[in-house]
């Protein structure tokens, strides 16, 4: 019999958490500690409570829990164990110094790279799982044979493409896996440790092995790729508001050609979660790095419509509601990025929000998985600031009086002059919508930032409705938004 292999995972987050636990459920002969620094994460990977909400997780967690798959922050004993170390942890972009604003951050990268040299006493092969700039792995390398004491570290690029909301779907049949590594013996040995973990349950077609750079780059391409098919659509939506074209019907007109695909084509407030933009100013800074000016300023215009887009939708607000919303209650339904997530990293919520604040707004929220205290977070912190776990910490909860965070709908809306739907939860199809009429402010709004609500129905009720990428209301045209 073959030695049981061990699996550690460093950084017990989004993407460790559920890629660990799938792991440890199809591979029952293998055994996964999932470790982080964070305790009170890993005390709640432990509990009931577990840290994030993931549609399915909860079951897989708690079949494979005590089994075969481990939380723990004792990150020294299961480095030293294991046979494969996957790194993710995060990789956020900088906010001070060279590249700021751009760059990618790998201070926790680093830090864990030093830990695997210092605590290593057999060979390891360590697995890029987090999001690196293309070479990160030639840094990894050094800081690791410079530390080695006679050890041999094999370097892999496995990139995560999950999507949150649907990530146990998406990693039980993942469209691919993508294995990067040496051209060497060693190297392809490796990939070939790596591809026996997910040929468990992943079809030996999907698992695609390439060069270090080329994964490392494939998954900065794949985000951009991902995020640009949005700038357009949304792009597409203003000139749909400005002649009376559909925006749904467009994206499903060009959505049936093969080539262009059906999927990722909804018109939105703007794209957020914790990936898409910082992945693409990372992909930015790496362009300005190798001398192309213009590619990186090509893929900045991804994230300058983004902008302009969650611009553009406050100001429809404050223009219909005759350019002030000084002291006027707005209900925000939906506050996280996207629906069947807890997560609101980079959610376009924060923007829209911070706009209306500006104009002096006042604020009643209702996510159907999001805190107050999170909200106000997200509301008081700067730009880039969110996904560096120090700055974190000694962050006091000064929160914007303007804010009120509320755990019902019905109340959210009261007496409010207009409602923003910023997430597309499948609970706010089906409110009451009459009733939220009835107890509104008159005229009553309705600024759909999801296209999710049925406008026909609202406008029979007496709403004023404002739905990106549609033909607009007769109010809205005669009180348009000057940028
Ligand atoms: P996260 O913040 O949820 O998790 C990262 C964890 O790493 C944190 O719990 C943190 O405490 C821990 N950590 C940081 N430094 C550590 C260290 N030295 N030792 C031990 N633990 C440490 O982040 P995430 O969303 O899981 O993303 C992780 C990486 O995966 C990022 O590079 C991201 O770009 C990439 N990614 C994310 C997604 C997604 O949907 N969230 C998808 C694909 C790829
Ligand atoms: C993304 C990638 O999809 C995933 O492959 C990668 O691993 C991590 O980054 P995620 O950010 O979790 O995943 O969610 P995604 O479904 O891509 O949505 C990102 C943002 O785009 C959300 O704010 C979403 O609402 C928005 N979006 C998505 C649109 O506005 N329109 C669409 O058609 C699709």
């Amino acid at each position: 019999t073959t030695k049981m292999v061990k699996i550690c995972c460093i950084g017990a987050g989004y993407v460790g958490g559920p890629t660990m636990a799938v792991i440890a459920l199809k591979c029952p002969s293998i055994e996964v500690a999932v470790v982080d620094i964070s305790i009170s994460r890993i005390t709640a990977w432990n509990s009931d409570q577990l840290p994030i909400y993931e549609p399915g997780l909860e079951e897989v967690v708690k079949q494979c829990r005590g089994r075969n798959l481990f939380f723990s922050t004792n990150v020294e004993k299961h480095i030293s164990e294991a046979d494969i170390i996957f790194v993710s942890v995060n990789t956020p972009t900088k906010t001070r110094g060279l590249g700021a604003g751009k760059a990618a951050d790998l201070t926790y990268w680093e830090s864990a790279a030093r830990m695997i040299a210092d605590v290593s006493k057999s060979n390891k092969i360590v697995v890029e799982k987090s999001t690196v700039p293309v070479k990160t792995a030639e840094a990894i390398e050094k800081i690791l044979s410079h530390n080695s004491k006679g050890i041999s570290y094999q370097i892999l690029s496995n990139p995560e493409f999950l999507a949150e909301g649907t990530a146990i779907q998406d990693l039980l049949n993942p469209d691919r896996v993508l294995i990067g590594g040496r051209e060497t013996p060693g190297g392809q040995k490796a990939i070939k440790a790596l591809k026996d973990v997910y040929a468990h349950w992943v079809p030996e077609d999907r698992i695609i092995s390439t060069n270090l750079w080329s994964a490392e780059l494939s998954k900065l391409a794949a985000n951009a790729f991902l995020a640009q098919r949005i700038s357009s659509v949304n792009a597409m939506s203003a000139l749909c508001e400005a002649t009376g074209a559909d925006v749904s019907e467009v994206s499903h007109a060009i959505g049936k050609d093969s080539r262009i695909g059906p999927k990722f084509l909804n018109a939105s407030v703007g794209f957020g979660g914790s990936c898409f933009q910082k992945d693409i100013l990372n992909l930015i800074y790496i362009c300005e790095c190798n001398g192309l000016p213009e590619v990186a300023n090509y893929w900045k215009q991804v994230i300058k419509v983004n902008d302009y887009q969650k611009n553009r939708f406050v100001n429809r607000v404050v223009a219909s509601m005759f350019n002030t919303v000084s002291g006027k209650k707005i209900a925000i339904l939906g506050f996280a990025f996207k629906k069947d997530t807890g997560d609101t990293r980079e959610t376009p919520a924060i923007d829209v929000c911070k706009g209306l604040l500006g104009d002096k707004a006042s604020l009643s929220i209702y996510d159907p998985q999001v805190t107050g205290d999170q909200i106000q977070r997200e509301i008081s912190m700067n730009k880039f600031d969110w996904d560096h776990p120090v700055h974190l910490q000694p962050m006091s909860p000064t929160s914007v009086k303007q804010v009120n965070v509320v755990w019902d709908p019905y109340e959210a809306t009261r007496d409010a002059h207009g409602i923003c739907i910023l997430t597309e939860w499948d609970e706010f199809k089906t409110l009451d919508y009459q009733r939220i009429f009835n107890n509104m402010q008159k005229p009553a709004f309705v600024f759909d930032g999801r296209n999710i609500v049925n406008i026909e129905k609202l406008r029979e009720i007496g709403f004023i409705v404002y739905s990106i990428g549609k033909p607009l209301d007769p109010w809205l045209k005669d009180m348009p938004a000057i940028a």
